[in-house]
C-alpha cells in the first residue's frame, strides 16, 4: 500500500484576527501545521501534500527555511517522508483543495490511497488515523465523524435504517431536521486514489456557499454502490478545529493538562498540572519535581532527583542527578552537571556549561561559561566567555568585562582561584592556578600561579577633615 496524505492549509483563517496565517499559529510552542504534519509521517506516509493559499510564502519559510524554493522538504519531523507545497490560489472549496494535490498523487491501483488532513486539525492522533485507515483498508472511502453536543457549524452525517453513511450535508445546506443530527464530520477521510480522482472530477459547487465541497464525495460514493467505512470517536479534542483565539487556547490547554496527567503518570510530582507548559520534548529521571508556573521549552534532558522551583523558565537544558533549581530561575541552552544548585533569580545563557556541585546564586548571569566542579558565584555577577577550573569562588559584584566595544575577548582562570567581591576581569585576561583576587580590583594583565592580585587605588585617610556646612 501507498498512501498520500494531503493536508488542507489554504484557508484565510480571518476569525484568527492575525497577520499569521492560521495554521501557523502554535500549539505547544509548535506552528498546528507541524502537529499535522509529524502526525502525518508518523504514519509512515509516502508523500505529504500541502496545499497552501493565504500565507503560503510564510509556511513554506517555515519548512524550507529561508531557502524558500518550491522543492521537497526534509526536516526532523519528516520521518522518512517527503514533503511538498500545493498551491491553491483561490480557495473554492475544500474539493477544489484536494484536487489541486491530485496530479502529483499516484492512482495506479486500489493500493494508492489518499489520507485527506485538516492544518487547523492539530490534535488529531496517529492512533485514531491508523485505525481509520485499518477499519476502511478495503472499502474506497472511509470518514471520520464525532458525537458531539455542539454539532453547530459542521456538516451532519446522515445514514440510513440500517445505519450506513449516506452523505454530509453541510450545516448551510442542511434542513432543520438534519440540523438535530449530532453525529458531525471531523473533514478527515481516507480513500482509495482513483476513485478521489473520479469523484473530484465530478463535483459542483451548486450549493449555499458556492464551494467545491469534499464532503460531496461520500453520496457519489453511495450512488456509485459503494459502502462507505466510518469511525466514530467520542474525543472531541482530537478532531475539533482551530477558528478563533478561543478555540486554539481551548486545545492549547487541553494539550498542557494531557502532558501534565503524563508526568504525574511517571511518578513526577507535579505542584499544579494547570500551571506547568511544556512547549517541546523533555526526558527525566525519577524523582522530578516541578512547583508551580514552570515552562520547559525546546529539548529538555532532567536527571534523577531534580527540583524545580516556581516561576522558572527552562529551555533547552541538559540537568544532572540532585540539581535544585531555585524559583525564577531563567535557564537557555545550558549544561548543569550534578549537584548544582542554581538561582534563585539566576540567568544561564546559551554556551554555559556547569560541571558538578556547582553554585549560582541569585542575580548572576552566565553566558558561554564553563566552570569546574564545586566551583561558585553566589551572588549578583556577570560570568561571559569565560574558561573556569574547579573550586573557584566568584565573589559578589564580580563582571568578566568580556567585549571591548568591537569584539568578545575571554577570561581563562585556573582552579583554586578566589576573585575578590566588585572586581572587573578585563578580557582576555588569565588567572593561573591558585590566584587570589583582591576586592574591588580591575584586573587588565595575567596573574601567574599562587600570586595575590591587587588592582585597585590605595585607601587613603584624611585626619580632621571637615563636613561641608549648609551655606
Ligand atoms: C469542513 C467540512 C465540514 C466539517 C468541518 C470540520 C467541507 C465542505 N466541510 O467545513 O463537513 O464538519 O470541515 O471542521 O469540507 N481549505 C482549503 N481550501 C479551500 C477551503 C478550505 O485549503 O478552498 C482548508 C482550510 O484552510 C481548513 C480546511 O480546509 O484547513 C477546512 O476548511 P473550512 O472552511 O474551515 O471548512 P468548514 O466550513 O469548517
Ligand atoms: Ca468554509
Amino acid at each position: 500500500m501507498r498512501l498520500d496524505v494531503v493536508i488542507l492549509a489554504a484557508g484565510k483563517g480571518t476569525r484568527m484576527n492575525s497577520n499569521l496565517p492560521k495554521v501557523m499559529h502554535k500549539i505547544a510552542g509548535k506552528p498546528m501545521i507541524e502537529h499535522v504534519v509529524d502526525c502525518a509521517s508518523s504514519l509512515g506516509t509516502e508523500h505529504i501534500h500541502l496545499v497552501v493559499g493565504h500565507g503560503a510564502d510564510v509556511i513554506k519559510r517555515h519548512f524550507l527555511g529561508d531557502d524558500s524554493h518550491e522543492g521537497y522538504v526534509s526536516y526532523e519531523g519528516l520521518k522518512g517522508s517527503e514533503l511538498s507545497f500545493v498551491n491553491q490560489d483561490n480557495q473554492l472549496g475544500t474539493g477544489h483543495a484536494v484536487q489541486q494535490a491530485m496530479p502529483n498523487i499516484p492512482a495506479r491501483s486500489v493500493e494508492d490511497r489518499v489520507l485527506v488532513l485538516y492544518g487547523d486539525v492539530p490534535l488529531v492522533s496517529k492512533d485514531t488515523l491508523q485505525e481509520l485507515i485499518d477499519t476502511s483498508a478495503t472499502a474506497p472511502l472511509g470518514v471520520l465523524t464525532l458525537f458531539t453536543q455542539n454539532p453547530e457549524g459542521l456538516g451532519r452525517i446522515i445514514r440510513d435504517d440500517s445505519h450506513q453513511l449516506r452523505a454530509i450535508v453541510e450545516e448551510r445546506d442542511a434542513s432543520e431536521e438534519q440540523k438535530g443530527i449530532n453525529e458531525v464530520n471531523s473533514g478527515i477521510l481516507v480513500t482509495s486514489a482513483i476513485e478521489l480522482k473520479d469523484w473530484l472530477s465530478r463535483l459542483s459547487n451548486d450549493n449555499a456557499q458556492g464551494e467545491y465541497y469534499l464532503t460531496d464525495i461520500i453520496a457519489m460514493a453511495v450512488a456509485d454502490g459503494h459502502v462507505v467505512e466510518s469511525l466514530t470517536t467520542g474525543d472531541e479534542y482530537e478532531v475539533q478545529g482551530v477558528n478563533d483565539k478561543l478555540q486554539l487556547c481551548m486545545l492549547e490547554r487541553h494539550f498542557q493538562m494531557i502532558q501534565a496527567q503524563a508526568l504525574l503518570a511517571t511518578g513526577v510530582t507535579v505542584m499544579d498540572p494547570t500551571r506547568v507548559d511544556i512547549r517541546g520534548d523533555i526526558s527525566y529521571g525519577r524523582d522530578l519535581t516541578i512547583d508551580v508556573n514552570v515552562v520547559l521549552e525546546g529539548q529538555i534532558k532532567l536527571g534523577n532527583n531534580v527540583s524545580i522551583g516556581a516561576n522558572c523558565l527552562i529551555k533547552d537544558a541538559t540537568v544532572g542527578d540532585d540539581v535544585t533549581l531555585l524559583p525564577g530561575t531563567i535557564i537557555d541552552g545550558a549544561v548543569i552537571g550534578n549537584a548544582a544548585t542554581i538561582g534563585p533569580y539566576a540567568r544561564l545563557r546559551p554556551g554555559t556549561v556547569l560541571a558538578d556541585s556547582v553554585k549560582i546564586g541569585n542575580f548572576v548571569e552566565t553566558k558561554k561559561a564553563v566552570m569546574g566542579n564545586g566551583s561558585k558565584a553566589n551572588h549578583l555577577a556577570y560570568i561571559g566567555d569565560a574558561a573556569i577550573g574547579a573550586d573557584v569562588n566568584i565573589g559578589a559584584g564580580t563582571i568578566f568585562c568580556n567585549y571591548d566595544g568591537v569584539n568578545k575577548h575571554t577570561t581563562t582562570l585556573g582552579d583554586n582561584v578566589f576573585v575578590g567581591s566588585n572586581s572587573v576581569l578585563v578580557a582576555p585576561v588569565e588567572l593561573e592556578n591558585g590566584v587570589f583576587v583582591a576586592a574591588g580590583s580591575v584586573i587588565n594583565r595575567a596573574v601567574p600561579c599562587d600570586n595575590l592580585a591587587v588592582g585597585r587605588a590605595k585607601q587613603r585617610n584624611v585626619t580632621g577633615w571637615k563636613r561641608p556646612a549648609k551655606k
